[in-house]
């Protein structure tokens, strides 16, 4: 059987900075097409290169016809490789091609509903009108030679036009948004029937493919791999050890500020069920030591992040001849474009603790660096990962230690895990554990006074977190119904010594983080 290559039919995105570019490629990618996203001012000859068979321009905040406005080289018209432009991007085709962008005296934020006026390849399998989602306060005035409007809305006689000749279309609403309800079929019209991808990305494919990568790239090396039991290095570990078995061993640090048990599951699964190299390294009692009298919060993370490094080099050493260190990294970690480099770029940075690669002199392996978060759990799901890994909700590399308020100690640690896993416990036991972001216990360095049986009691506050979040960088706190509330606040104070009262945390982000500290 002939194996295609998953990277023979592709799709370029071209950056200008909107909010919505990310979108736009995993729409791509769920139509089994693979995609990358680039910069708007990718040079021509890196574009030929590249070869893809369709060509989207994404929105952007700024304005074709301002003296800084971003422009794509005007050779991509040239090509005779069919381009899609959304929003900003069906502006600057109208720009380029001797067309009139203006502003628009009715603007249009929100839903719109759009009109066909004609058939176009586009619309198949639409019912017009269409709802459409709209964010733009210039519009195409004129139609460039050769265009003609497909499309209109009550605010916009040129919603949409086209040039099947020279195999341009333009949108003005964004269809990668779920608001849109029929957008992924206008883009998958563009996909499929215009572009003549018919979806060779799955991941079952990616896996082949990317398997027999890491095997050209090792050879007979030795690689190392950090892991942390999370979904990202557990796929990677993995697809590293299908590809080259007792070739790759894996690091776990227990750095002391775990949850219940986590340990205990990591070894048990990696171990004993998937028969890896596995090395534990019990580290807790140096970072518990290091950590002992600190109580900021950034201090924290940084003792956290500089002695796993030191613990991970130490072990490491101790294996002979390594040359690879693999690490989980992802697509949007990767990403290089305009709307990345936003204040969310800054934020996360400070929550990067790892710091290895430029540590180890190693070279990389990074099987998962083209996948976005939703595919990696598709390719562990894939790979035999059960439901407990694949579908983890996010856990912090600091841990507990960012749990637990003020100063981390073995007692205040235990009361914690314990009121942790009750919550954890009772959220699997309603159902509700993936549907939720992240829930978790806090540990409130005051003391209260409650009264048990006949005595006064003096101790201390859980506060129970359940957020939901796209991103983790905005989230609402989760309307946990009321009696299973009450049954994870009774069995905490019931069942974890030195707990008499606890609290729901009800912050949206922002003003508040998910984390406490
Ligand atoms: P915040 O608290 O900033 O958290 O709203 C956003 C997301 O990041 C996680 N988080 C961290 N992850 N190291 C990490 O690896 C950190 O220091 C860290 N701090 C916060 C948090 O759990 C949430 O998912």
């Amino acid at each position: 059987m002939q194996q295609h290559d998953i990277h023979e039919e592709k799709i370029l995105v071209l950056d200008f900075g909107s909010q919505y570019t990310q979108l736009i490629a995993r729409r791509v990618r769920e139509q089994k097409v693979y995609c990358e996203i680039h910069p708007f001012n990718l040079e021509l000859e890196k574009i030929r290169q590249f070869a893809p068979r369709g060509i989207i321009l994404s929105g952007g905040p700024s304005s074709t016809y301002g003296s800084l406005a971003p422009h794509v080289d005007a050779g991509v018209f040239s090509l005779n490789i069919p381009i899609l432009g959304i929003c900003y991007g069906m502006q600057e085709i109208a720009e380029q091609l001797g067309g009139e962008v203006g502003y628009s005296e009715q603007r249009e934020f929100g839903m719109a509903s759009l009109n066909s006026l004609s058939d176009d390849p586009l619309w198949a399998g639409l019912n017009f009108p269409e709802r459409v989602w709209m964010s733009h306060g210039d519009k195409v005035l004129k139609l460039p030679d050769g265009f003609a409007a497909i499309g209109a809305t009550e605010n916009a006689a040129i919603a949409a036009f086209a040039s099947p000749g020279k195999k341009v279309w333009g949108l003005q609403f964004h269809p990668e948004v779920v608001h849109t309800e029929h957008g992924y079929k206008v883009l998958k019209n563009f996909v499929d029937t215009i572009c003549g991808c018919g979806g060779l990305w799955t991941m079952h494919s990616f896996i082949e493919t990317t398997i027999a990568n890491i095997r050209a790239q090792v050879g007979s090396g030795k690689v190392i791999l950090g892991l942390s039991g999370g979904v990202d290095s557990s796929v990677a570990a993995l697809l590293l050890h299908k590809a080259l078995g007792s070739q790759l061993t894996c690091i776990f640090v227990n750095n002391g500020v775990l949850r219940h048990d986590e340990a205990e599951q990591v070894q048990e699964m990696y171990g004993r069920h998937f028969q890896m190299n596995l090395r534990y390294v019990d580290a807790s009692r140096s970072f518990l030591d290091l950590l002992a009298g600190v109580t900021d919060p950034e201090k924290k993370r940084k003792i956290i992040g500089n002695e796993f490094i030191r613990v991970f080099e130490d072990e490491a050493h101790k294996i002979e001849d390594v040359d690879f260190l693999a690490q989980g990294t992802l697509y949007p970690d990767v990403i290089e474009s305009v709307s990345f480099k936003g204040p969310s770029a800054v934020i996360k940075s400070h929550h990067n603790v790892g710091g290895l690669p430029e540590h180890m002199k190693l070279e990389l392996v990074e099987p998962l660096r083209e996948l976005f978060k939703d595919e990696v759990r598709e390719v562990g799901r894939e790979l035999g990962l059960p439901s407990e890994v694949v579908d983890r909700q996010p856990f912090p590399g600091p841990g507990l230690a960012i749990r637990v308020l003020g100063e981390v100690t073995e007692n205040r640690l235990k009361i914690l895990r314990q009121a942790d896993a009750v919550l954890l416990e009772e959220i699997r036991a309603a159902g509700l554990y993936n549907e939720i972001w992240q829930s978790f216990a806090v540990l409130i360095p005051v003391k209260t006074v409650g009264v048990m049986g006949d005595e006064r009691t003096y101790e201390k506050v859980i506060a129970l977190r359940a957020v939901n979040s796209r991103d983790g960088m905005t989230a609402d706190w989760v309307r946990l119904p009321y009696d299973l509330l009450g049954r994870i606040a009774n069995r905490i104070i019931n069942e974890v010594r030195g707990v008499n009262r606890v609290v729901y945390d009800i912050s949206s982000k922002p003003p508040g983080t998910i984390e406490w500290e």
